[in-house]
C-alpha cells in the first residue's frame, strides 16, 4: 500500500514538473526527496544524541550505562542504539521518569535469561500475578527505529512447559516484555518485538500510545511453546492506536482488558494467535471493569484459534462490568478453528458451573462485519460461535456480509445460546439438530499462507 502510494505521488510529481529543468542534485520526486532527506536521522538531528556503549557479550551488562543514557537524553534528547550492537540488560530497571525522551533503536535490546534472578528481582503487578522487566513512564515518549527488542524468551518457555499461567497455583513467573504504566503519549514505531518471556507488551494506566508499523514475534526452537506470548495488553487505557502490525506469537493477538476506552486497530496480520480479543474481563471479586468504543479493521488472521473474540468470566467469586460498542471489520480468516468467538464461560469452568454462576459481564453494540475466509474445520461446519450468560445483558450483537466457510464443505453454521434477538444473520442454538450435526462434521485444513503479494 505504502509502495503503491509513494508511486503514484512520484508519477504526479514527474508530470507536474516534467519540463521544469532542475538542478543536479535536487529531487525530483517523492522518492528522491525521501532517500536525500532520510526521515530518521532527520528527527534525531534536531535533538541532542546520547551514546552508550555495547555489549561486549551476552554476559555483559549494560542497564547502568542505558538508565544514565536515558537520563542524559530526558528532556528533549535522544538516546541512539546503533545498528549491528547488542545492549544487553540484566537488572530491572525504572523508567517512569521519562519526559519528551526519544529512544532511536536501530540495534538491540536484549535481556539475559537468568531466570532465577529475574524471578526473584524482576517488578511485579497484581494483575494475573505478572512480573516485569523494566517499566516505562512518563510523557512524551518515542522508541523508533528498524532495531529489535528482544526478550529471551527460548530458557523460559522450556523451564514453563507444561505449566498453566492462569492456574492460581503455578509459581513459575515469566517477565513481560515492555511494560509502561502512567505513561501520556508514547509512540513505538518500526521496531521488532522478538521472544517475549510472557505477554509481549502491558499497558497501565496510560493513554495516548500508538503503535506502528512494529512486528511481534515468539518462535521456540524446541518443543516448549511460547505460551501466552500476547501482542498486547493494557488495563485502563484510553485512546490506543495500532496500525500495520506483524504478529506471529502464541496467544491473544490484540488485547485489551479491564478499562479500556477508545481503541483503533488498522492493518494486523495474527497467525497462530487466540485472536483480536475484547478481554478477558471481569475476573476479580467485587471489581467493575469495560471495555468500550473500539474499532478494528483489515486484519488478516491466519492458524489461530479466533478471528474476532469477547470473554467473560464466569463462575463464582468473579466481576462484572461491560463490553460496549466494538465494531470488527474486515477481518479475513484462513485456518481458524472459530471466525467470531463470543465466551461468556471464561476460565475453564463446565456449562453446570457457568449456568450456576453465570457472567456478569453486560455486552452490547457490537458489530462483526465483511468477515470472509474459512476455519480450520476443528468445529465442523459450525465457524461462529456465541455464548452469552443468562445473568447479563448481551444487546445488539450484529453480523452483516458474514461469508466465512468451513472446509468440511456444506452449509456453514453459526451457533448462538443466550441470545434473544436477530444478529443479522440465521443463528441456532447448540443443542439444535442442526448445530450438533455441523460441529460433528470434523475436517482438517492446510496451514494458511500469507497472500501473496501482502497488502502492504
Ligand atoms: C564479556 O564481556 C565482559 C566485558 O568486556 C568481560 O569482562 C567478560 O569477561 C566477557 N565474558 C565472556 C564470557 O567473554
Ligand atoms: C503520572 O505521571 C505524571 C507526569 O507524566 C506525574 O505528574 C504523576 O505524578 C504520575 N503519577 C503516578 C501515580 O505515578
Ligand atoms: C476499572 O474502573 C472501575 C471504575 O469504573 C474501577 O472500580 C476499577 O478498579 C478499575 N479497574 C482497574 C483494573 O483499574
Ligand atoms: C463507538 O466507538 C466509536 C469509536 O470506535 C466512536 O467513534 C463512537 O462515537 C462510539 N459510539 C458511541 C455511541 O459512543
Ligand atoms: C448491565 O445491564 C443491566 C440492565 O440494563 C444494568 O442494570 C446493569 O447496571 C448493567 N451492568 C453494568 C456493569 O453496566
Ligand atoms: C471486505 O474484506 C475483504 C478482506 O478482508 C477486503 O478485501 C474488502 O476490501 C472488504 N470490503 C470492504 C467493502 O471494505
Ligand atoms: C463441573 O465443575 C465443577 C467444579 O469444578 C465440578 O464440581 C462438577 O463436577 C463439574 N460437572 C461436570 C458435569 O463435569
Ligand atoms: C462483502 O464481503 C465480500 C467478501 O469478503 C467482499 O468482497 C465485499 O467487499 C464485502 N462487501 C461489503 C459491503 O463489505
Ligand atoms: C505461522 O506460524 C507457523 C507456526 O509457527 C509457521 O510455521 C508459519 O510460517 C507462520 N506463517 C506465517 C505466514 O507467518
Amino acid at each position: 500500500m505504502k509502495a503503491s502510494l509513494v508511486g503514484l505521488l512520484a508519477a504526479a510529481a514527474a508530470v507536474a514538473l516534467a519540463h521544469v529543468e532542475l538542478p543536479a542534485g535536487i529531487p525530483r520526486s517523492l522518492s528522491e526527496f525521501r532517500d536525500k532527506h532520510p526521515y530518521k536521522s532527520r528527527r534525531s538531528c534536531e535533538r541532542k544524541t546520547i551514546r552508550i556503549r555495547a555489549s561486549a557479550n551476552d554476559t555483559d551488562d549494560v542497564a547502568d550505562e542505558f538508565l544514565q543514557g536515558l537520563h542524559l537524553a530526558n528532556h528533549g534528547g535522544t538516546l541512539y542504539l546503533p545498528k549491528d550492537k547488542t545492549f544487553m540488560i540484566g537488572k530491572p530497571l525504572d523508567l517512569t521518569f521519562l519526559d519528551d525522551t526519544h529512544i532511536r533503536l536501530d540495534g538491540e535490546i536484549k535481556f539475559t535469561n537468568d531466570t532465577p534472578y529475574w524471578q526473584a528481582n524482576a517488578f511485579r503487578h497484581p494483575f494475573q500475578n505478572s512480573i516485569m522487566f523494566w517499566k516505562w513512564g512518563g510523557s512524551n515518549i518515542k522508541i523508533f527505529g528498524e532495531g529489535v527488542l528482544n526478550g529471551n524468551g527460548q530458557r523460559w518457555w522450556n523451564e514453563f512447559s507444561g505449566l498453566e499461567i492462569l492456574d492460581p497455583t503455578n509459581a513459575y513467573l515469566r517477565p513481560i516484555l515492555f511494560y509502561a504504566e502512567n505513561a501520556t503519549r508514547l509512540d513505538i514505531e518500526g521496531i521488532h518485538f522478538k521472544d517475549s518471556p510472557c505477554w509481549t507488551t502491558f499497558f497501565v494506566t496510560s493513554k495516548h500510545i500508538s503503535l506502528q508499523d512494529v512486528a511481534c514475534t515468539a518462535e521456540s526452537k524446541t518443543a516448549a511453546l511460547p505460551k501466552n506470548t500476547d501482542f498486547f495488553d493494557s488495563l485502563n487505557v484510553e485512546h490506543v492506536s495500532v496500525e500495520r502490525a506483524w504478529v506471529n506469537i502464541g496467544d491473544d493477538c490484540f488485547s485489551p482488558k479491564s478499562n479500556a476506552t477508545d481503541l483503533y486497530v488498522n492493518t494486523m496480520y495474527c497467525n497462530g494467535t487466540h485472536g483480536q480479543s475484547m478481554g478477558s474481563i471481569g475476573q476479580y471479586a467485587g471489581e467493575k471493569s469495560f471495555i468500550r468504543d473500539v474499532h478494528i479493521e483489515n486484519v488478516w488472521m491466519l492458524n489461530g484459534q479466533h478471528g474476532a473474540r469477547l470473554k467473560s468470566w464466569a463462575g463464582p467469586n468473579v466481576g462484572y462490568g461491560f463490553i460496549d460498542n466494538v465494531t470488527f471489520r474486515n477481518f479475513w480468516n484462513a485456518n481458524n478453528e472459530y471466525s467470531a468467538f463470543l465466551d461468556s464461560c471464561y476460565f475453564n469452568i463446565n456449562a453446570t458451573t457457568c449456568s450456576q454462576y453465570p457472567s456478569q459481564v453486560n455486552i452490547t453494540n457490537v458489530l462483526f462485519e465483511n468477515f470472509s475466509g474459512y476455519t480450520s474445520g476443528k468445529y465442523g461446519r459450525a465457524v461462529a460461535r456465541l455464548t452469552c450468560s443468562p445473568n447479563a445483558v448481551c444487546e445488539n450483537i450484529q453480523f452483516k456480509n458474514f461469508t466465512v466457510t468451513s472446509p468440511c464443505g456444506g452449509a456453514p453454521v453459526v451457533i448462538c445460546d443466550g441470545i434473544h434477538e436477530d444478529i443479522g444473520i440465521p443463528c441456532v442454538k447448540a443443542t439444535s439438530p442442526e448445530a450438533v450435526a455441523a460441529l460433528k462434521a470434523t475436517c482438517t485444513t492446510a496451514e494458511a499462507a500469507l497472500a501473496s503479494p501482502t497488502p502492504w
